[in-house]
């Protein structure tokens, strides 16, 4: 790898949360011991994911138990400085970031084809639809786990091996997107741009898990609540969660903070732009940068000023819009990501989840495979004993 290629993809991610306490990551600790015990033998493991501190101490965890990894950064946007420099410095591989827009360069392609992985984890499958498109490169892949909605949208015709769907697992679905994302989106946006949420209008775009934590965790702030969604069944929920259901134009006008949650593109398109509010803020915690207007917003913008790191604002004639992280994931990029307890438990999965495809009784499963249950009552199991004795 070149030294131009390891300093751009450093990335931006500031990495204030990176080493500010030590991370522990026990159920991780647990899960990876259990995968020596339960799946010996070589295995090589590609973790696909944003990189930062504790994405970092998982791979060590796994390196610790005798697991190869080679870390491929999600996007050098999310990449945390300090998170890169710890895991380079316990000795695991960093190949070159991907990029969602532009998927895996060559570079990053040739260093996980000569790594030859046994195994492929991704957050956004991007490196999974590479990996099938060019699977003879690929012979020792026992199969592949995919973190995200979004990814595991993609990759519902690769029939290679099987792919375990983390995305809809309890852990991930229920618990990690909505409180964990909900969370730290919410203390990344206050904390950039220094104002609460109480008593201010913020819309919520996508009301799937993320876009449901994310506003039900404003609400119990303070903050009055719009939420705009396609799908019926969705906004009658929300409804019943007590969220004012609008359509976008009324919520555009409304709100003073909007997110994207919707691991859909383009979704404040040509037509709705006009209808944001002089003064709003936008952030994404959903999956796409151009989730939010950045065509819109360049293309209109008579000028752009940057009143500190993170924040855009766009001057246009009628308006001026701030835009957080460029459209980034608010939370992972300017924040430390998920709080740590919901990364311990959805990575500790994920480990288990690496035994089930190294177990040869399972080879025979192809395409998306439900995360089986007894894995997730395991890490629960875990989960809650430990809770039990931290109290
Ligand atoms: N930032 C993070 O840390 C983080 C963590 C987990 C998931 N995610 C991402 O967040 C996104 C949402 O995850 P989820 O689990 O809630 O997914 P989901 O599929 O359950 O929910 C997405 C919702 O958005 C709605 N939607 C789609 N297009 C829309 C549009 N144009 N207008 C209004 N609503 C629209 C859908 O109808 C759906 O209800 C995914 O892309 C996922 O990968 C981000």
């Amino acid at each position: 790898m070149t030294s131009q290629v390891l300093e751009e993809q450093k990335g931006t991610g500031d990495g204030r949360n990176a080493q500010a306490l030590p991370v522990e990551l026990p159920l991780c600790e647990r899960a990876a011991k259990w995968l020596s015990e339960h799946a010996p033998g070589p295995k090589k493991v590609v973790l696909g994911t944003h990189l930062e501190v504790k994405a970092a101490v998982w791979a060590k965890i796994l390196a610790d138990n005798g697991v190869d990894v080679l870390f491929v950064p999600s996007n050098a946007e999310s990449t945390h400085k300090d998170a890169y420099e710890l895991v380079r410095s316990f000795g695991i591989p960093v190949a070159a970031a991907l990029d969602i827009e532009r998927g895996v360069d060559k570079g990053t392609f040739a260093e996980v084809a000569a790594f030859a992985p046994t195994i492929v984890f991704d957050d956004g499958a991007i490196l999974i639809k590479e990996v099938a498109a060019k699977q003879e490169r690929f012979p020792l892949v026992k199969g592949c786990v995919e973190f995200t909605t979004s990814g595991i949208n993609e990759v519902d015709k690769i029939s290679s091996w099987p792919i375990l769907d983390m995305a809809w697992s309890f852990c991930k679905h229920e618990i990690g997107n909505p409180r964990g994302t909900g969370e730290s989106g919410l203390s990344a946006i206050m904390s950039l741009t220094n104002k609460s949420v109480a008593g201010a209008r913020v819309g919520v775009i996508g009301y799937g898990a993320v876009g449901r934590g994310f506003a039900n965790l404003a609400r119990q702030l303070g903050a009055i609540v719009y939420v705009a969604e396609l799908d019926l069944k969705r906004k009658t929920y929300a409804h019943f969660d007590g969220m004012h259901v609008v359509e976008l134009p009324e919520m555009l006008k409304s709100c003073e903070l909007v997110i994207t949650s919707t691991g859909a593109t383009d979704t404040i398109g040509k037509s709705s732009f006009k209808d944001l509010r002089d003064g709003a803020t936008l952030a994404n915690v959903g999956c796409f940068r151009n989730e939010l207007p950045l065509a819109e917003l360049r293309e209109a913008a008579i000028s752009v000023s940057r009143p500190r790191p993170g924040i855009d604002s766009y001057h246009m004639a009628d308006k001026t819009v701030h835009l957080l992280k460029n459209g980034e994931l608010v939370n992972i990029s300017f924040g430390g990501g998920w709080p740590t307890e919901y990364i311990d438990l959805t990575f500790a999965l994920s480990t288990l989840c690496f035994g089930w495809l190294h177990n040869s009784r399972n080879a025979n499963n192809r395409g998306i495979v439900r995360v089986p249950d007894d894995l997730e009552n395991l890490a629960l199991s875990w989960f809650l004993e430990r809770a039990a004795t931290k109290s």
